[in-house]
């Protein structure tokens, strides 16, 4: 078993505080109250640093490290079909397909939010209902995502999870790395 660092500390951190963001604004506080666009502003906020991070951040961090292509997101799901034990040391491609997706969708979502405190738009019912679906549109993406962190996790035999916790990935010596 080889231990290698590959999240640094402002990407669990903006993971974490991203979900929790998101569960606490969507369940659990009131969605006509201050405190809800405060919260989602916040979530704004990390979006923007992580943004930021994806451009001037450590190697696994930067967009330009996992940007997906079409031939390497072709091999993962050959991988995944197959049961071909390889795995990726930072995003994996299907895996970043969901992050920008994930990015994009939640700042569509305060985007729409912000829309609804403007004279223009307030009380627009096209914005309200669009504010919804995207957060409908973000429940399915987030199921998706856990699912696919799961599976990959059991298929490669490196936690997953563990490693947005710890910041380093376990990886088992009988594994091929893609580069
Ligand atoms: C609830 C809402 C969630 C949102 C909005 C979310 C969003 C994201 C985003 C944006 C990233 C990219 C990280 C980066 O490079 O900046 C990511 C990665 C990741 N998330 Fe989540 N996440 C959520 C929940 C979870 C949960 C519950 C788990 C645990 C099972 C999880 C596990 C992971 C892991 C392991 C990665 C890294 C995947 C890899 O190794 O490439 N996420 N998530
Ligand atoms: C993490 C980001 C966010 C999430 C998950 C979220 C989620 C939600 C949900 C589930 C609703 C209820 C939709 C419905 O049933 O009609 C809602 C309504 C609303 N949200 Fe957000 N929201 C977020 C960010 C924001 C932001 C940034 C703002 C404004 C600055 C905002 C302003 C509003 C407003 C004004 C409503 C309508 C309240 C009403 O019914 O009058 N939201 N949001």
């Amino acid at each position: 078993m080889t231990s290698i660092k590959v999240w640094d500390p402002f990407i669990r951190i903006f993971h974490w505080s991203l979900a929790a963001g998101f569960v606490a604004n969507a369940l659990i506080i009131e969605d006509e109250s201050k405190l809800h666009e405060q919260v989602g502003y916040v979530v704004m906020a990390l979006l923007a640093a992580r943004i930021f991070w994806g451009l001037i951040g450590p190697h696994t961090a930067r967009f330009a490290a996992f940007w997906p292509r079409g031939a390497s997101i072709r091999e993962q799901i050959t991988d995944m079909a197959t049961h071909r034990r390889r795995a990726h040391l930072g995003h994996s491609p299907l895996g970043a397909l969901m992050i920008f997706n994930l990015i994009a969708t939640l700042g569509a979502i305060g985007a729409t939010g912000y829309m609804m405190t403007t004279d223009m738009f307030w009380g627009v019912d096209w914005v309200e209902e669009t504010h919804e679906a995207l957060v409908n549109w973000a429940w399915f993406s987030i199921a998706l995502h856990v699912s696919a962190v799961i599976w990959e996790s059991r298929r490669t035999g490196v936690n997953l999870p563990r490693a947005m916790i710890t910041g380093r990935k376990r990886i088992p010596d009988t594994l091929n790395l893609v580069k």
